[in-house]
């Protein structure tokens, strides 16, 4: 009788022994079913950033050295008044003597990106313009680009610091007269080959999207920055250049105030998107000369507006 006793002790054992088994090996190695071959979250967002297009990044060192910025959403929302766009469309200066050549051939001055596009045909004019639906001779180049005696954000002597011979003699008086009331200002972006405007424009494709960076990018052939005529300005810091956050700044009212009397107009006025093609950007002047200038100011016209009144 002992013997079948040590047979059913000898037979418990083994049942329980197999059971802890089973349950030591789950609890030791933890590959249950549900968690075996899952990836390591921090894999997959590894994955994710390995991923990202270079341009993403890159265009963000275009954005700051070109005057070509990614957050347009401030100035949008800001509501801030527009100084130019807020006056009287009637009451030109008797003295005023505009220059009735836009430099464009065809009719009509709409900057919609559907519309048939015109070719500048005096491209050197400096009324010219220029948007999404009037474009630049092929390869257009200024003749007379030069360096302007004034500050940039920047200290490399590119082609960006360059504007046409008369603009560049008229932003030197704008920013010295800015400087005799305190307001210290410098250049980011000016000049832009074709070339350029196109590596930039692909690269705010790419990192927005066509509808949104089309609302901040020109196409190649259709930037004024080609025209050797416009200038991205910040105040000396470059704090906020070519952003939406320099709308509001001292600088820029100052420049929304006096920048006619140098001839330029800020180009791009809040609440005109439809009518110039592109969002609010306080920053970019462009050169148009004394006269247009105070007309398009006095008026408180776009130089689409204006030009159409020609
Ligand atoms: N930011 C202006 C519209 C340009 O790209 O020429
Ligand atoms: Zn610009």
């Amino acid at each position: 009788m002992n013997k079948w006793i040590w047979a059913a002790l000898i037979g418990a054992a083994i049942v329980i022994g197999g059971t802890y088994m089973v349950v030591t090996g789950n609890s030791d190695t933890g590959t249950s079913s549900a968690d075996s071959g899952e990836v390591p979250a921090s894999t997959e967002v590894q994955g994710q950033e390995t991923d990202k297009p270079a341009q993403a990044d890159g265009s963000t060192d275009g954005v700051k050295a070109d005057g070509e910025k990614p957050d347009q959403s401030a100035a949008e929302e800001s509501g801030k008044p527009d100084s130019a766009s807020g006056q009287q469309q009637d009451s030109k200066p008797a003295d005023t003597k505009p220059n009735t050549d836009s430099g464009n051939s065809g009719s009509g001055t709409s900057a919609n990106e559907g519309d048939a596009v015109v070719t500048a045909a005096q491209p050197n004019r400096v009324t010219v313009l220029v948007n999404k639906s009037h474009r630049l001779p092929a390869g257009y180049e200024p003749d007379d680009l030069v360096y302007p005696d004034v500050p940039f954000i920047f200290s490399e002597k590119s082609d960006k610091r360059k504007m046409r011979r008369e603009a560049a003699d008229a932003l030197k008086l704008l920013f010295d007269a800015a400087k005799k009331d305190g307001i210290e200002l410098a250049g980011v972006s000016g000049y832009r080959s074709e070339a350029r405007q196109k590596t930039l424009f692909n690269n705010y494709v790419e990192r927005d999207g066509l509808e949104q960076a089309s609302r901040y990018s020109a196409r190649p052939g259709f930037s004024e920055h080609q025209t050797g005529l416009a200038m991205d300005v910040s105040g000396k810091a470059g704090k906020c250049a070519a952003e939406d956050c320099f709308a509001g700044t001292d600088e820029a009212n100052w420049l929304a105030d006096h920048a006619y009397e140098y001839g330029f107009i800020i180009r791009y006025p809040e609440n005109k998107e439809q009518v110039t093609g592109y969002k609010y950007e306080a920053w970019h002047l462009r050169y148009v000369g004394t006269d247009t200038a105070a007309a398009i100011q006095t008026a408180g016209l776009t130089l689409e507006e204006y030009t159409e009144q020609q």
